[in-house]
Parts: C-alpha cells; sequence; structure tokens
C-alpha cells in the first residue's frame, strides 16, 4: 500500500469513526471496549482491568508513544521494528491512539509509570473477538477483511491472532505465525490427505496455496472460497481457457460449477475428477437410454469398452466454439 492509499484509508476511518461517536456516544458507554459490537458480557469480564479505549473516546493525555515502550521493551521493539507497524507512526497527523505500540495495546501511560502488566492491554489475553476488533480498526477496509466478522473462523472462535503473530511471525511476509499450508493443516488435518493423492493441487510443493481459493478472512459464499458460488470465477484465476465464453456451453460447467465434475483438493483419478472412469461421471447426468443410444443398440454409444472414454470423442467437454457435441473446440 502506498503512502497516499494509507493516509485515504486513515481520513476513511476517521469519517467512519466520527459518524459513530455522533450516533453512540452517550454517557452510559464509557469506551472501554475496542469496537462498537462487544455485549455487556464482556464489559463485566474485564472489570478491573485495563480495557481497551476506544478510538472513538481518546484522552491525549494518558498516551506516551512508542519510544518510552522501547526503553523497557526492547526485545519486543526490535521485532517490532522489522515489521510493517512502525508504518502506522508515519501518519502523523492522526491522534496518539492511532500511533505505535499504543494503536494496539491502548493508552500506555498507567503502565509506563507503573511497569504493572496489570495497567496495559494484553491482547493475548481478550477473547477472539475483541481482539480481532482491535486490528480491523485499521484493517476492516477493502474486500480482504471486509467480512471477518460474519467469517467461519471468527464464528468458530480463530481470531486474527490465530494465524498472525505481531511481534514473533515464522514467516515475516504477512507476518504468519506458521507458513502455509502447515498453518491450515494445525486446524485442518482432515483435509490434508487430499494433498496426498496421486492427483492434486500441488499446495504441499508450494505451487498452489489454500489461500488462492480460500479467503482465511472469510467471503460471502460457502466454504470461504474466493469469487462466485459456482466457483466458476476462482477456478477461472487460474484455468482461464475454461472461462469461455463459448458457442456451445456444456451447462453444468456455468450452472454447477467445477466441483461437479472435479475434486478440487485432490483425487485418485486423473485430472483430480470425482469418478475413476469418465464414463461413470458422465452417466450421473447423461442416461444411455435417451441421451445416448440403448446399451444393446448397435451404437457407438453402447457400453462397449471403447466407447467408454466419453472424451476421446467429445474431447471439448468445457464447451466449444464450433461444435454442439463438444468434438472440437
Ligand atoms: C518502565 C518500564 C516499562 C515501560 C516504559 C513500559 N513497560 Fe510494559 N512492562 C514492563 C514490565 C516490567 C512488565 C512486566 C514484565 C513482562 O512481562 O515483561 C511489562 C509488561 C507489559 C505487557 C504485558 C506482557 C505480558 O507478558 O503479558 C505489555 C503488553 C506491555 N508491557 C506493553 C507496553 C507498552 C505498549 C508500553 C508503552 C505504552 C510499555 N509496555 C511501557 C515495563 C515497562
Ligand atoms: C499491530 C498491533 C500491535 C502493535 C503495534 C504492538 N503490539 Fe504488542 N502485542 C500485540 C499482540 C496481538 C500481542 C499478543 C501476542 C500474541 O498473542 O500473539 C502482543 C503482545 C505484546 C507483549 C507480550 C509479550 C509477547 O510477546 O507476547 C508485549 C510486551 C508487547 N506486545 C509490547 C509491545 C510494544 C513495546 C510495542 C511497540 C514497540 C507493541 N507491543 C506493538 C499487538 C501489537
Ligand atoms: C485462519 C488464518 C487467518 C486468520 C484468522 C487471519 N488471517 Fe490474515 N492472513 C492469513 C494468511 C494465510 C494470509 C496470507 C495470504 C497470502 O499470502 O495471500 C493473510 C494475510 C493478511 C494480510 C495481508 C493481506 C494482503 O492483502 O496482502 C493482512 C493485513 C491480514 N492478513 C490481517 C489479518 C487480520 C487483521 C485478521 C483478523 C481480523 C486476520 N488477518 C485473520 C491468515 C489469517
Ligand atoms: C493503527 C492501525 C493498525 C492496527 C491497529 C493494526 N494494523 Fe496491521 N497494519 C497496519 C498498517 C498501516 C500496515 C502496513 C500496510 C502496508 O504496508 O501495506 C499493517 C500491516 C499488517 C500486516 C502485514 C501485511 C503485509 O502485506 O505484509 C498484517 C498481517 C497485519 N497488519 C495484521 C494485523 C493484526 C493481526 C492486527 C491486530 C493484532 C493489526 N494488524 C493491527 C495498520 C494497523
Ligand atoms: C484449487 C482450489 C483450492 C485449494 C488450493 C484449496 N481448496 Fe479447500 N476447497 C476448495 C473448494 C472448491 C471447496 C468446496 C468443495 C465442494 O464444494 O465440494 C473446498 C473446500 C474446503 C473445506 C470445506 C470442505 C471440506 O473438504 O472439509 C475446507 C476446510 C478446505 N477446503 C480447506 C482447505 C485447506 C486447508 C487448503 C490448503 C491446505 C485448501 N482448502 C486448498 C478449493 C480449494
Ligand atoms: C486455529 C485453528 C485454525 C486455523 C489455523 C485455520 N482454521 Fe480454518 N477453520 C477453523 C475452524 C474451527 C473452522 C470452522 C469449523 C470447520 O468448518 O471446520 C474453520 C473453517 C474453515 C473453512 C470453512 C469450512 C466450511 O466447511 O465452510 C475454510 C475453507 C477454512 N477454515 C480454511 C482455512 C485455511 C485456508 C487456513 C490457513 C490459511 C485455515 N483455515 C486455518 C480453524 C482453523
Ligand atoms: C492458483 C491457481 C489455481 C487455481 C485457483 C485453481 N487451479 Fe487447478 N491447477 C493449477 C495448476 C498450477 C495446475 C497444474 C498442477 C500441476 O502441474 O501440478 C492445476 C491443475 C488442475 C487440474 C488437473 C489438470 C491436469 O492436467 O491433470 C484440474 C482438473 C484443475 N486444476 C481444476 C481446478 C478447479 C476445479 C479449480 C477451482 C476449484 C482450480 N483448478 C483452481 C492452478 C490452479
Ligand atoms: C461435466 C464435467 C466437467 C465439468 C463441470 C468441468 N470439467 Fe474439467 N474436465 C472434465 C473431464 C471429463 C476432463 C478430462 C478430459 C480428458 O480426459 O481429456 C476434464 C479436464 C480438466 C482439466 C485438465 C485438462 C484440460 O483440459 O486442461 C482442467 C484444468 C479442468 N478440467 C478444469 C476445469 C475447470 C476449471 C472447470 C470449471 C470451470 C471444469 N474443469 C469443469 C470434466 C468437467
Ligand atoms: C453434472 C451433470 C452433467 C455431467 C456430469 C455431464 N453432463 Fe453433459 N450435459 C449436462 C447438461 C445439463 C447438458 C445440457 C442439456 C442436454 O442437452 O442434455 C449437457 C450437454 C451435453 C452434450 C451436448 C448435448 C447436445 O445435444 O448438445 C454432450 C455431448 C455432453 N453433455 C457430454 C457429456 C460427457 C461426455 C460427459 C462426461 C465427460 C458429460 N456430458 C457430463 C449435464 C452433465
Ligand atoms: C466414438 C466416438 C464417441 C464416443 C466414444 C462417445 N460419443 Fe457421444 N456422441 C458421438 C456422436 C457421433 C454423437 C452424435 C453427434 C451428433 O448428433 O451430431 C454423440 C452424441 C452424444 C450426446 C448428445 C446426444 C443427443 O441426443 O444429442 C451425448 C450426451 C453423448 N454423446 C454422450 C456421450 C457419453 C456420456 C459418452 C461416454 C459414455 C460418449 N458420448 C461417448 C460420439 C461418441
Amino acid at each position: 500500500m502506498s503512502g497516499k492509499a494509507i493516509t485515504r484509508l486513515f481520513l476513511l476511518l476517521f469519517l467512519v469513526l466520527g459518524v459513530a461517536t455522533l450516533g453512540l456516544a452517550g454517557p452510559k458507554k464509557h469506551g472501554n471496549e475496542v469496537g462498537s459490537g462487544a455485549g455487556q458480557a464482556d464489559n463485566d469480564k474485564h472489570k478491573g482491568k485495563p480495557v481497551a479505549e476506544t478510538h472513538q473516546q481518546v484522552d491525549p493525555s494518558q498516551y506516551v508513544g512508542a519510544e518510552t515502550c522501547k526503553s523497557c521493551h526492547e526485545d519486543v521493539a526490535r521485532g517490532y521494528d522489522k515489521g510493517p507497524h512502525w508504518k502506522t507512526t508515519l501518519a502523523k497527523h492522526q491522534g496518539p491512539e492511532w500511533q505505535g505500540c499504543e494503536a494496539c495495546h491502548g493508552p500506555g501511560k498507567a503502565h509506563a509509570e507503573s511497569a504493572d502488566p496489570d495497567k496495559i492491554l494484553r491482547l493475548g489475553s481478550l477473547s477472539r473477538e475483541e481482539s480481532s476488533k482491535r486490528c480491523l480498526g485499521c484493517h476492516e477496509f477493502g474486500q480482504e477483511h471486509a467480512n471477518f466478522l460474519r467469517s467461519e473462523h471468527l464464528k468458530n472462535n480463530v481470531g486474527c491472532v490465530d494465524c498472525h503473530s505481531i511481534h514473533a511471525p515464522k514467516i515475516q511476509a504477512k507476518l504468519l505465525k506458521v507458513a502455509q499450508p502447515q498453518l491450515c493443516y494445525s486446524c485442518h488435518l482432515d483435509v490434508k490427505p487430499d494433498f496426498s493423492k496421486p492427483f492434486h493441487h500441488r499446495v504441499n510443493e508450494g505451487l498452489v496455496a489454500c489461500s488462492n481459493c480460500h479467503n482465511p478472512h472469510g467471503g460471502f459464499i460457502t466454504h470461504q472460497l474466493r469469487a462466485t458460488a459456482a466457483q466458476d470465477q476462482l477456478c477461472f484465476n487460474c484455468h482461464t481457457d475454461k472461462a469461455g465464453p463459448f458457442a456451445f456451453e456444456h451447462q453444468p460447467v456455468k450452472t454447477e460449477g467445477c466441483v461437479a465434475c472435479h475434486s478440487p483438493h485432490g483425487s485418485s483419478n486423473p485430472r483430480l475428477l470425482r469418478r475413476s472412469n469418465v464414463n461413470l461421471l458422465c452417466l450421473e447426468c447423461h442416461s444411455f437410454t435417451v441421451d445416448a443410444g440403448a446399451p444393446d443398440a448397435p451404437s457407438f454409444h453402447n457400453q462397449a469398452q471403447k466407447y467408454q472414454a466419453c472424451t476421446m470423442c467429445h474431447v471439448a467437454i468445457h464447451g466449444s466454439n464450433s461444435d454442439h457435441v463438444f468434438f472440437k473446440p
């Protein structure tokens, strides 16, 4: 992101927060929560502990700046200086609540004066929803994270800090706790065997990433897939030749999507097909008696071995511009 883009992000953020403050700031709501959606139960849970001052309601005198924090937390600060978050301090025109350590840990004066660990916001001890909302204060704009609060991950109590480490990432790029796909396998062991099948998307080999197909930050369609419900656009990202449009479409490619015929992770069958024999796949939808001649008829469509390889003749199975039965592209 360019400096300009960051500036715009912050401007937008302040506009939105400004409006939110007008609407929300009542006498009862005393800024001790991270976002605007945390309920009463969360407030009670953190009674007596320092909790995040909302970014809406800020007393600038409670902030000390990153240099002060660094003076006692040299080791942590070293990692921070290497990472992308020091850049937040470049937004000089913003208030202290968006600067340095305190952008995440909240106002630090009381803690800096006492060195009492109970007087600073510890993100690791917040609920996943609360700590994630703190991150989203800066990261919720743009496609990538817009849906996190409704994601399968947060709904199942998986938050930003389960995948990202701010201070000690194993993978500096994107601050990942562990590299993909190991990061994902650490919880999704069940899908791991698919990627060891004889035919598979080469995820373990590093050619394709889980996050090429899924958005770990959530999305609007099932299985947190990127792009449309039919999965078309997702697969088209890489398999552009299948996108068409074709003069003669093979209907299920568009209506049911690629997974009607392929297992997207991996398969024991060549071409990641869901069935061991192509004819069995076709016959899930096409009836021999109606579409392709009775089995005993003297037709190339009977079940004789040599006709079983349907795609020997129907080669352009994803669609054709010249032939309605897909004999040629
Ligand atoms: C005068 C020294 C001093 C200053 C200044 C200081 N801290 Fe601390 N901080 C400590 C000590 C001592 C502890 C408790 C020991 C520990 O866990 O490292 C602590 C603990 C913490 C913890 C909890 C660590 C845990 O294990 O959960 C956080 C978070 C923290 N500090 C953040 C900050 C931030 C942010 C700032 C700046 C606003 C800051 N500190 C300024 C001395 C300081
Ligand atoms: C982008 C948000 C963010 C910023 C900026 C940030 N921290 Fe943290 N910090 C965290 C999170 C999240 C944790 C909890 C660690 C975890 O669960 O992975 C944490 C943990 C800590 C801890 C506890 C020890 C540890 O490593 O777990 C200390 C101490 C700390 N931060 C100090 C600082 C200081 C000092 C700065 C500024 C130099 C700073 N932090 C800047 C998010 C941030
Ligand atoms: C289930 C794991 C997971 C969770 C939960 C998660 N992330 Fe990520 N995040 C990733 C992975 C993996 C990538 C790297 C994707 C890539 O390399 O394309 C990433 C990338 C990012 C990026 C870089 C995005 C970009 O466009 O380059 C940011 C910023 C980010 N995450 C922030 C967050 C925040 C903030 C949260 C919580 C609101 C969060 N993440 C929750 C796994 C996760
Ligand atoms: C004060 C605003 C702010 C807060 C709060 C914040 N971030 Fe960031 N974050 C940024 C900025 C700015 C960048 C740098 C963006 C860039 O250079 O593209 C960044 C970068 C990142 C990246 C790396 C993106 C990349 O492309 O490598 C990740 C991952 C990330 N943040 C996760 C988090 C998580 C997790 C939290 C909460 C613990 C958090 N952020 C809290 C502002 C913030
Ligand atoms: C080539 C694209 C692609 C890649 C790469 C990919 N997935 Fe998927 N994944 C899909 C599609 C498509 C579905 C939906 C399958 C369906 O509708 O039958 C899915 C379904 C899932 C599901 C839910 C259903 C199930 O099988 O349990 C999980 C969990 C999942 N993927 C995790 C992962 C993980 C973890 C990785 C990386 C190790 C990964 N995926 C890599 C495309 C992909
Ligand atoms: C800390 C554990 C954890 C990590 C790490 C994690 N996940 Fe998840 N994920 C879950 C849980 C829990 C669910 C919800 C229950 C389920 O569907 O398995 C979920 C749901 C999903 C779903 C939706 C499944 C569906 O059927 O709709 C997908 C896709 C997914 N995760 C992909 C990923 C990818 C890709 C990564 C790595 C970038 C990842 N997850 C990392 C715990 C995790
Ligand atoms: C990030 C890019 C990417 C995405 C997205 C992607 N693929 Fe692939 N796919 C590949 C690559 C690269 C190969 C070649 C694999 C190899 O050589 O190991 C491949 C191979 C295949 C093959 C086997 C081809 C052969 O000749 O055996 C099929 C079938 C396939 N993909 C279907 C899909 C489907 C269905 C989707 C959507 C769910 C999808 N792909 C999404 C990159 C992608
Ligand atoms: C009606 C079933 C069906 C649907 C739907 C389908 N495919 Fe296929 N696909 C096949 C068959 C059958 C083969 C093997 C063709 C052969 O044996 O030559 C194949 C082969 C492939 C191959 C490898 C050979 C080649 O042509 O490049 C890729 C890649 C592929 N499909 C991607 C996709 C994508 C992407 C989608 C979704 C847009 C999709 N398929 C939808 C049946 C289907
Ligand atoms: C998921 C269901 C499905 C699968 C699997 C499937 N088809 Fe189709 N196919 C259809 C539908 C629906 C149509 C369009 C309606 C029709 O003409 O029957 C169609 C149309 C066709 C047509 C064009 C018919 C015409 O008269 O224009 C051919 C040829 C064909 N399919 C061959 C195959 C072959 C070969 C396979 C196996 C590789 C296959 N189909 C797998 C659903 C499927
Ligand atoms: C030896 C070549 C060959 C093989 C192998 C073959 N077909 Fe055909 N198929 C044809 C011909 C020729 C037509 C008729 C084309 C026309 O009407 O112009 C046809 C037509 C079709 C049609 C359209 C029927 C209609 O009524 O319009 C479907 C569906 C079909 N085949 C499915 C299959 C399936 C499923 C298989 C595998 C079990 C298969 N074909 C194997 C040559 C073949």
